[in-house]
């Protein structure tokens, strides 16, 4: 393998984690150059033994500094549209983080784009795609072990020094991060749309900020055995000195209901300070049930008519950061892509779908409507075909 030489835009937390990963799985990779004026994951890459590159300015600026083999973005939410424009001509496959963007108006632009001329092979960091358990619960969906799906359950419930980084971090505020849903469970609306094989009809949702709140300020700050709950790790770009008294405008906690187009319904539960965090996708079906049971790393399946034990599948591995070897899967799976020998597991499409699909949760709350999606896909389809749509689906 020949050294791949990397550019990257955004050198964040998250980037630094995934190059760490390529280089644990194989890569034979070199940052030559960066842009960003402070980048958050330089001691991940230090740790890693991996050099920054050149600084460089902007985007712009960067790609002079090439060649490169592959560009690697990692801004804040609000950056990825502009930053994937920098760089979409450059003739360089390009790895972007999620959510692929952050509003209706850009998904509509990137993808006119896409549909365009030239565009770059584009690969996006849905990261659970890579996952072998998650594999699993697809494979076995699309196997029929399951039968039609009728409906899911679903959750993601974060420990309180994860909801309180959330509530400091750049992610604590709309016009960056988008939503508490779209940055933080843009991956499982990917796969429940995956699973279930039709885009949401009707969406409903309900949710605000009743934990991260001025009022909470004075309650105890520290687990009981005097460590740190809400402070633990440094919160970065444009970062909040106090997860209670920030300025954020996004949610702590939201439910939401789903009814897709084939008839299956979801219903989602998140909460960003919890005592007994979980991620967990019930899945129920005509002819089996299965539990993804994603922080434990374990799946259960039972067929509707069996009374024996379940089958249960520990897929081990499992690590801190809740992603139970999601990167370094991701990192061979971008290498054989990247190679020509397999097709990444997702696609720009499928990104842009799940993203609209929680932007619509997230207007059926701030509206307080029980949402009809189908204006939203009409003008997603009309931009997909190159159309300049008049429907609207222009928040920005
Ligand atoms: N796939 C996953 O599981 C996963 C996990 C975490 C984060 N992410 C995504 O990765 C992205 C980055 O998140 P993070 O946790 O690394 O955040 P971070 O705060 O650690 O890093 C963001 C970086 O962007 C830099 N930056 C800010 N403005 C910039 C600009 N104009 N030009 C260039 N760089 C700029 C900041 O200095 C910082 O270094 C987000 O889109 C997030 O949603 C994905």
């Amino acid at each position: 393998m020949t050294t791949c030489r990397i550019g990257v835009i955004g050198l964040g937390q998250r980037i630094a984690h995934v190059l760490a990963a390529m280089q644990e799985v194989g890569w034979d990779l070199r940052v030559d150059a960066h842009v960003d004026a402070a980048p958050v994951g330089a001691p991940i890459l230090a740790a890693a033994g991996i050099a920054l590159g050149r600084p460089c300015e902007t985007p712009e600026a960067l790609l002079r500094e090439g060649p490169f083999d592959l560009l690697m973005l990692g801004g804040p939410n609000h950056l990825h549209r502009e930053h994937l424009a920098a760089v979409f001509h450059a003739g360089v496959p390009i790895f972007a983080e999620k959510p692929i963007v952050r509003t209706e108006a850009e998904t509509l632009d990137l993808a006119r784009a896409l549909a365009g001329p030239g565009a770059p092979d584009l690969y996006i960091g849905l990261v659970m795609r890579s996952l072998p358990i998650v594999r699993e619960v697809i494979a076995r969906v699309d196997s029929g072990d399951l039968g039609e799906i009728v409906s899911i359950d679903a959750t993601e419930h974060l420990p309180p020094e994860h909801g309180g980084y959330l509530a400091r971090n750049w992610r604590r505020r709309r016009e960056w991060g988008g939503s508490y849903l779209l940055d933080k469970v843009c991956h499982d609306f990917d796969i429940f749309g995956r699973l279930i094989g039709a885009r949401p009809a009707r969406v409903a949702s309900f949710g605000g900020r009743r934990i991260f709140t001025p009022e909470r300020a004075g309650r105890p700050r520290t687990y009981e055995d005097g460590s740190i709950a809400y402070d633990l790790r440094d919160a970065g770009w444009q970062g909040a000195p106090d997860a209670f008294t920030s300025d954020m405008d996004v949610t702590d906690h939201q439910v939401a209901l789903v009814e897709y187009a084939n008839a299956a319904r979801l219903s989602f539960h998140a909460n960003s300070h919890t005592a007994l965090a979980e991620r967990r996708w019930y899945v129920a079906g005509t002819e089996g049930t299965l539990i993804a049971d994603l922080v434990r790393n374990r799946l259960m399946f039972r067929r509707a008519l069996h009374r024996g034990k379940p089958e249960r599948m520990d897929f081990g591995d499992r690590t801190a950061d809740a992603h139970n070897g999601a990167d370094q899967a991701m990192a061979r799976d971008l290498a054989e892509a990247l190679a020509g020998r397999a097709v990444f597991p997702v696609t720009p499409w499928d990104s842009l779908e799940a993203g609209l699909t929680v932007m619509a949760v997230d207007r059926a709350m701030e509206d307080r409507v029980m949402l009809d999606c189908a204006p939203m896909w009409a003008a997603y389809d009309a931009a997909r075909s190159g159309a300049a749509s008049t429907q609207s689906a222009s928040r920005s």
